[in-house]
């Protein structure tokens, strides 16, 4: 078969957008370039690849396996060019990172610094929950991330490099606030908002009551850390947080942290790649980076 890499890299867009006129967008092509290159694929390998309902376009059976190799052929030639940029030096080349929406809050401390040292590397950065970068480490679609628990179902190199604690917290007027030694049973008489079951806050406060039996209500839930700050503070019940997120809250007296029994409990943030992944030397100087400098971020103790 003739298939050609430009054909493949088309595809890819094509097959990530579903729709011509994105993928047009993001190649820099006409529509009609775009079709051209799908159409020939589609003769060299004897198949058709894209089925069209409406104006909707969706992969067939076929389109999706030959998706599957086409995104690991388009990242190995990432690869390539990559190491190919690095043998000219550390300092250009790009580095794309992502990071648990919980990260987020220190991130661009560390970004920006690493910036400073390498001011030549072009950073892309990804915020979402662990759900998702559990998906990125599968496609092998990022160089690292940062994350709360490293996931056990994929081959990953993970090495921590900062503790993570997670703490109840109240608003200013709850009648707990000040209470010393909180009994893990009172809790079972409050309502918590809860991270979505994609979140490894969540997984990880559910994992720690399971564990100390302690049956908490759910009350409300929400995707983003920010929305669960204004929740709590609203009255709309405690909620479990990783003390990374409230650094502002605590400065200005609006949120306020319960004194639990077991609480902290204390996790780990870890930096996490596919394992034999090469490393490209801005990957490589990010971890070393990461290594070194996140134990001089100042966070909240
Ligand atoms: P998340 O953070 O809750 O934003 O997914 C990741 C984690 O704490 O594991």
């Amino acid at each position: 078969m003739n298939i050609t890499l430009r054909q493949l890299k088309v595809f890819e867009s094509v097959a990530k957008n579903l729709s011509y006129t994105k993928a047009s967008h993001d190649l820099h092509l006409s529509q009609p370039a775009v079709s051209m290159q799908v159409r020939q694929l589609e003769e060299v390998v004897g198949l058709t690849l894209f089925e069209k309902l409406g104006k909707q376009i969706s992969l067939t059976e076929a389109g999706r396996e030959l998706y599957h190799y086409s995104r690991g052929i388009n990242r190995s030639l990432q690869e390539m060019e990559e190491v190919a940029e690095s043998l000219k030096g550390v300092n250009r080349g790009c580095l794309s990172i992502a990071v648990a929406s919980t990260v987020n809050y220190f991130a661009p401390r560390l970004l920006a610094a690493f910036h400073q040292r390498y001011p030549g590397i072009a950073l892309k950065l990804d915020v979402t929950n662990r759900e998702q970068l559990v998906r990125f480490l599968d496609m092998n679609s990022v160089d690292l991330v940062l994350m709360g628990q490293p996931p056990e179902e994929i081959d990953v190199e993970s090495e921590t490099f900062m503790e993570n604690p997670l703490v109840v917290v109240a608003p200013q007027d709850h009648p707990l606030v000040g209470e010393q030694g909180i009994k893990l049973k009172r809790l079972e008489t409050e309502v918590f908002v809860m991270r979505e079951p994609g979140s490894g806050t969540r997984q990880a406060m559910e994992r720690w009551f399971a564990e100390h039996r302690v049956a908490v209500r759910h009350g409300m839930q929400m995707t983003r850390n920010e929305a669960i700050k204004q929740a709590v503070r609203a009255g709309l019940g405690l909620s479990v947080v990783s003390l990374h997120t409230i650094e502002l809250e605590l400065e200005t007296g609006r949120l306020m942290i319960l004194d639990v029994e077991g609480f902290p409990v204390v996790r780990q943030w870890y930096l996490v790649y596919r394992r034999n992944k090469r490393l490209s030397p801005p990957a490589q100087a990010f971890r070393e980076f990461v290594m070194d400098e996140a134990r001089r971020l100042t966070l909240p103790a």
